[in-house]
């Protein structure tokens, strides 16, 4: 086969770490034209993908070019919309960042111009690659702990990742969407997809309570780290605004219920000032539970009974994404190359967007919120 060529918008963190993990799973796999406003983005570029590349002066320009059969989207989330569909009219396949967009018209829009297309759409829901959460999934597959009756999850932000979210521009709702789907989407993705069903109410609360200036003093309470960084800004990369003076429009820690269609519950807990950070997820069933963390890639399983004990089930997999940044690059490749159909699509970054949605606007009407309409709407029956 010759060789493939893609195109990438947004070549910051993700999008070089993506593009970086893809071009080493095949040679035949090529960079020939990247979009990206920020000069010293655009510059990282052009050291690192060589000679073939076409810096374009804006996204349609790439649309324009006949040759790029992908294009990558690593943008902020509030372009992930126009460009996905700019690509499919352009009749380009997309793989796309998370989360797939900022309300629900945008996502039905994408799903439109993705039918219209015939294309491939496939998005970074890393965790779904995970080895961590497909042991999980399996053995739920496998009846392990019977039907799913309940749940509780969260995702617990360590103290200076909170203070890069607050001086970064994920910190404003225009740029990024509210916290929940910026950051949080991933888990209800894993959450809809433990239950193998669909969000049919929700309700919430949640508040900007810790990062406001009145608790900047914190910063120097705090010891720095032996390397002299201080707290709340020693995560890698951070060049961002202090974190307690920034201005900003999303939360700072939620709590969320879900009722799902099969008459499943959970809880989801999200706080970005964790001294112990975890993505804790404790499922029980009609015949027992797993217990599971993949920041230390723990699994636990133990049926009901008298004489069962706790079987370790943990997997190499741990850390914020469970491994899932390899296995993602390496299947989207094998897409790329053979058209194999993604492990997570659209329909997939859509209910987790939409149900991250309705989560929303249940904390900010103070009502608990039935899913129908959204789901009418986007006419998924
Ligand atoms: N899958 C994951 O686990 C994961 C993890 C982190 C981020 N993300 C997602 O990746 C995307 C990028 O996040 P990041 O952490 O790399 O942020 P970043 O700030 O490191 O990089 C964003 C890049 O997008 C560029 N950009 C801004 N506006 C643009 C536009 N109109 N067109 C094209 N490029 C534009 C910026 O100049 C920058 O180079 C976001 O959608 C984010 O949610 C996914």
């Amino acid at each position: 086969m010759q060789s493939l060529n893609i195109g990438v918008i947004g070549y910051g963190g993700m999008g070089r770490g993506i593009v970086r993990r893809l071009l080493a799973c095949d040679k035949r796999l090529r960079v020939t034209a990247l979009y990206d406003p920020d000069p010293r983005s655009v510059e990282a570029g052009k050291a690192e993908l060589g000679a073939n590349l076409t810096v374009c002066r804006d996204y349609r320009e790439m649309m324009r070019m006949p040759d790029v059969q992908w294009v990558m989207i690593a943008s902020w989330n509030c372009f992930h919309c126009e460009q996905t569909i700019a690509a499919f009219d352009a009749g380009k396949h997309v793989f796309c960042q998370k989360p797939l967009a900022l309300s629900v018209e945008e996502c039905g829009a994408m799903r439109r111009a993705w039918k219209r297309s015939g294309r491939m759409f496939n998005i970074g829901l890393t965790l779904r690659y995970s080895p961590h959460y497909r042991r999980i999934r399996q053995l739920i597959a496998e009846g392990r702990i019977g039907q799913i009756v309940s749940m509780e999850f969260n995702e617990t932000l360590e103290f200076n990742h909170g203070g890069f979210i607050m001086g970064d521009w994920r910190r404003l709702r225009k740029n990024a969407g509210t916290h929940l789907l910026e950051k949080c989407c991933h888990d209800i993705d894993l959450t809809n997809w433990m239950m193998a069903s669909r969000a049919r109410r929700v309700a919430s609360f949640g508040g900007l309570d810790f990062f406001l200036p009145r608790n900047a003093h914190r910063v120097d309470e705090i010891a720095p780290r032996p390397d002299g960084r201080k707290a709340y800004s020693a995560m890698d990369g951070m060049v961002g605004l202090d974190p307690f003076r920034s201005d900003k429009d999303i939360v700072d820690n939620q709590i969320a219920l879900i009722e799902y269609e099969n008459g499943a519950r959970t809880t989801f807990h999200t706080n970005c000032n964790a001294a112990i950070p975890e993505r804790r997820m404790y499922i029980l069933g009609t015949e027992g539970c797993i217990r599971a963390d993949v920041l230390t890639g723990t699994i636990q399983l133990k049926r009901i009974g008298f004489d069962t004990q706790i079987e370790d089930r943990s997997t190499e997999a741990k850390g914020g994404h469970g491994d899932g940044d390899g296995i993602l690059a390496a299947e989207l490749a094998e897409s790329m190359l053979n058209n194999t159909p993604p492990a997570v699509g659209l329909m997939e970054g859509l209910e987790s967007a939409v149900t991250c949605f309705a989560i929303d606007d249940a904390m900010e009407t103070g009502t608990v919120v039935a899913m129908d309409r959204y789901w009418a709407n986007l006419e998924i029956v």
